[in-house]
């Protein structure tokens, strides 16, 4: 009988509960966790919306040396409730109407607890076929939910920058490669990641929207014409469905006529606005989707759901399989099944993003949650109807999928911009200055069902007390 290496017997030796814990332990501290959410997500209005550390302090707090033996779990979940996760944007925060907010609900949390207790996985058939189940589930909801056009196929992503990437690596390897036309308003994560996948700059045209905001059809035509009339081939245009800056939305109906007549790609980036479809007025606001060829919507913004998830629709079917499939030797025993998400996008090992969205659909339902998004809509309205009532305001661009920009009417761009910083070092709530044809100003985006009617006018009577005095 041949002797095991004595490393190798001390390794064995190590007991295999080494990273066990006993079972009332294990309750006892996801219970301190889900006390702790219970306490956070209860007192979220008494808090301050957005808190910044300093780096120092906080490296102090939470550093030192590679830590060598372990310590109470308690406490360090204490550590990490009180400093950690302190010291951050609250997008949750029913005052928080910085940039995008992220206003998750609890449903959706308690998807995503259970997805990771249960690691949960969604990159083959063959190792996650009920996970990767709900995430076509919740792809077709939404499709259909949002009217999409009934052949697009889906996938989950970390979030809007990836999911929009992912779309142009699809329509550049389904097109080959070509011009791809931008507007000042697209979201700066699009540029990026044109640039990172290897656009070359001199093919990515960023034509100028009107006063409104939007791409000019006129414009995008034009621009194409000359394109084709210098010998170069135009492939992609990129829509916004809701802009950052000003909840604009691009003529989605004579944009994609445009791409249709001269065989384009026409990807719809609804990155925070595309939610806002699954109620009556934000379909009427959007027309037009069923005409996109890639359309990227993302649920932790406007549906409810903890960081992160975005979503891709992709309309000819096999499109990102054709883009992203491998099929390695090791891979094979688990490949073959009816959905293999880890062909639809770079990712490979991928929790259950699903998770979440369908316990969110199954427990409010569509009529909640399309009530929900209303909410937010009215909310901007609501704003912009207390601007227009006070005389040191001004209205710039009115409220629109639940943004509403405005400024004061003797205040010039540094006391916009001092206004927001203050506004938000009071811990009261947090807004955004933004720059629109040059202009600063104010904005609001008021996506949160529990934000107040009072939320909204405190907000806006502390930003026109801080613009009227200078
Ligand atoms: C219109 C739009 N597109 C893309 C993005 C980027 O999304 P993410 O931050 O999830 O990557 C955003 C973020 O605010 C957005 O508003």
């Amino acid at each position: 009988m041949r002797e095991l290496p004595d490393e190798t017997r001390r390794a064995l030796d190590i007991p295999a509960d080494i990273l066990a814990l006993e079972p009332d332990q294990m309750r006892r501290l996801g219970y301190e966790v889900v006390d702790r959410v219970i306490e956070h997500l209860t007192t979220l209005g008494e808090q301050r919306a957005l808190t910044t550390g300093d780096l120092v302090t906080l490296t102090t707090q939470l550093g030192g040396p590679i830590p060598r033996q372990g310590s109470s779990i308690s406490e360090n979940l204490t550590k990490l409730a009180d400093i950690a996760l302190a010291n951050q944007q609250h997008g949750e925060h029913p005052r928080y109407f910085a940039r995008v907010p992220g206003p998750s609900s609890y449903p959706a949390i308690l998807g995503e607890w259970l997805a990771t207790g249960m690691q949960s996985v969604a990159s083959s058939w063959g190792g996650g076929s009920g996970p990767s189940t709900l995430e076509t589930i919740v792809c077709s909801w939404l499709r259909d939910g949002l009217g999409l056009a009934p052949t697009c196929e889906g996938v989950l992503l970390s979030g809007g920058s990836m999911a929009n990437i992912t779309a142009v690596i699809t329509a550049r390897n389904i097109k080959g490669p070509g011009i791809i036309y931008l507007t000042d308003q697209t979201h700066s994560s699009i540029k990026r990641g044109l640039l990172a996948i290897g656009q070359p700059p001199e093919h990515i045209r960023i034509l100028a929207t009107d006063s409104s905001f939007k791409l000019n059809p006129i414009d995008l035509r034009a621009a194409i014409e000359v394109d084709i009339e210098n010998g170069l081939a135009p492939m992609l245009v990129v829509a916004t469905a809701g802009t950052t800056n000003t909840g604009a939305v691009d003529d989605l109906p004579a944009i994609g006529a445009i791409c249709e007549s001269f065989k384009m790609w026409l990807h719809v980036d609804g990155a925070y606005g595309g939610p806002a479809a699954l109620c009556d007025r934000g379909r009427l606001a959007l027309p037009g989707l069923e005409r996109a060829d890639s359309f990227v919507t993302d649920p932790h913004k406007w549906l409810f759901q903890p960081y992160d998830i975005a979503c891709l629709f992709v309309k000819t079917p096999g499109a990102l399989e054709q883009t992203f499939a491998m099929n390695p030797e090791y891979l094979k025993d688990v490949a073959g099944g009816a959905v293999e998400l880890q062909n639809r996008s770079l990712e490979l090992t991928r929790r259950s993003r699903a998770v979440k969205l369908w316990l969110t659909f199954r427990s409010y339902g569509l009529e909640t949650l399309s009530a929900a998004i209303n909410r937010g809509i009215g909310l901007a309205e609501y704003a912009q109807f207390l601007v227009e009532e006070d005389e040191r305001l001004e209205i710039i661009t009115p409220a629109a999928l639940g943004i509403v920009t405005f400024a004061g009417i003797n205040a010039d761009a540094a006391d916009h911009v001092r206004a927001a910083a203050e506004l938000t070092a009071d811990g009261y709530a947090a807004v955004s200055s933004t720059v629109l044809k040059g202009r600063t100003v104010l904005r609001l985006c008021t996506i949160n069902p529990s934000t107040t009617t009072d939320d909204i006018a405190g907000t806006v009577a502390r930003l026109a007390q801080f613009l009227s005095r200078g």
